[in-house]
């Protein structure tokens, strides 16, 4: 049989360079090739914290156009949007009825997001507790073997796992337990500016994180003005060198290079970070051609998310049946 894979991209801010490296690049020069994958714009897990709704649909659309501009092919793969597609809410309620609150209120992301929240004065909204409740719901209900994510949705994807045994367990075998898969280089870009944070598409502050859609001149500062560290050697050493070793994995990404033999090629920062720099313009250079052509085109990427929906459906809707029966609710007529 062949592998099932899902992942998906929420539409909170501007898709970065992390999302392209740690997940994106993956599911097109790979995941696709190799299984039967789904790709979602996951907008549903983008009302979690405050949100502006028109904000959210241009974002969603956006997203949308830069997967397949990315190279997502819809004759291979499907692609669409999370909240066209029921199936994940009614499942995503079955689940939170076999998660505990302990369980999610131990969740990382939670935990600092939450906080952050808080310290703000904010209320943090209750969906950010459930919220990988949902998301174990998106991998679930296709049952998906394989998904290709960053470092930071590891724990993510181990709540799903328990909550696909517990389930099986207590009510017969209806789920596949998943398996996250990482990138080899690249799992967990750092910003920019402060290299001890993952490289966030909502950070307040933008001048550490590379947008897919940034212009060349733009990626270009962003990246000589890198913070580097305080020693002149290029070396690889996350915890002595984070900002380093943070280019030093972009290029390597970018070249299908190893970080550690590139160190060895370099005797100052400023040419590392001018390598890096047109790396990263190459790269993003014909992902940003197709983008403008498919903006154009909006009727053509609408189609492929009604036609990508109406797949999901019927993929997803025998097994969240075969779980509500499962659970003792009666079969509707
Ligand atoms: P998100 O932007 O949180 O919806 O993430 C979409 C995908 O991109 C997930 O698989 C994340 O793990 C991945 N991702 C996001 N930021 C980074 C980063 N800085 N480095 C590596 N992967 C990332
Ligand atoms: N939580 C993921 C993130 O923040 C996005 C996501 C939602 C996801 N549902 C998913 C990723 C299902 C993989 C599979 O990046």
């Amino acid at each position: 049989m062949t592998k099932r894979i899902f992942s998906g991209i929420k539409p909170t801010g501007h898709l970065t360079l992390g999302n392209y490296l740690g997940a994106l690049r993956r599911w097109v020069d790979v995941d696709q090739h190799q299984s039967d994958a789904l790709f979602s714009v996951v907008d549903l897990h983008a009302l979690t914290v405050d949100h502006d709704p028109g904000r959210v649909r241009r974002l969603s659309r956006q997203a949308a156009t830069l997967m397949l501009a990315a190279g997502l092919d819809p004759e291979l793969c499907t692609v669409f949007v999370q909240s066209h597609v029921a199936e994940h809410t009614r499942l995503s309620y079955l689940l939170e009825c076999t998660a505990t609150d302990g369980e999610l209120r131990r969740m990382i992301q939670y935990k600092e997001k939450g906080a952050r929240a808080r310290a703000a004065g904010e209320s943090v909204r209750l969906s950010l507790l459930t919220y990988p409740v949902l998301m174990a719901a998106d991998i679930l209900a296709y049952g998906t073997d394989e998904v290709p994510v960053g470092e930071d949705q590891t724990q993510h994807v181990e709540l799903s796992r328990d909550l696909a045994v517990r389930f099986n367990q207590r009510y017969g075998h209806t789920f596949t337990v998943p398996k996250a898969t990482h990138p080899s280089v690249a799992a967990r870009v750092m910003d920019l500016q402060d290299p001890l944070s993952k490289m966030g598409k909502s950070h307040a502050s933008t001048a550490g994180i590379v947008y897919l859609l940034d212009d060349t001149d733009m990626v270009r500062k962003k990246i000589m003005r890198a913070v580097t560290d305080s020693g002149r050697e290029v070396e690889y050493d996350r915890e002595r060198s984070p900002g380093v070793a943070n280019l030093l994995e972009i290029l390597a990404a970018c070249c299908q290079g190893n970080p550690e033999a590139l160190a060895g090629g370099y005797e100052s920062y400023g040419a590392l970070k001018r390598d890096t720099a047109e790396a990263v313009v190459e790269l993003l250079r014909p992902v940003q051609e197709r983008h403008a052509g498919l903006a154009a085109d909006g009727g053509y990427v609408d189609g492929v998310l009604k036609r990508g929906a109406e797949r999901a459906r019927a993929m997803a809707r025998p097994r969240v049946d075969a779980a509500y029966a499962a659970m003792g609710l009666l079969p509707g007529v």
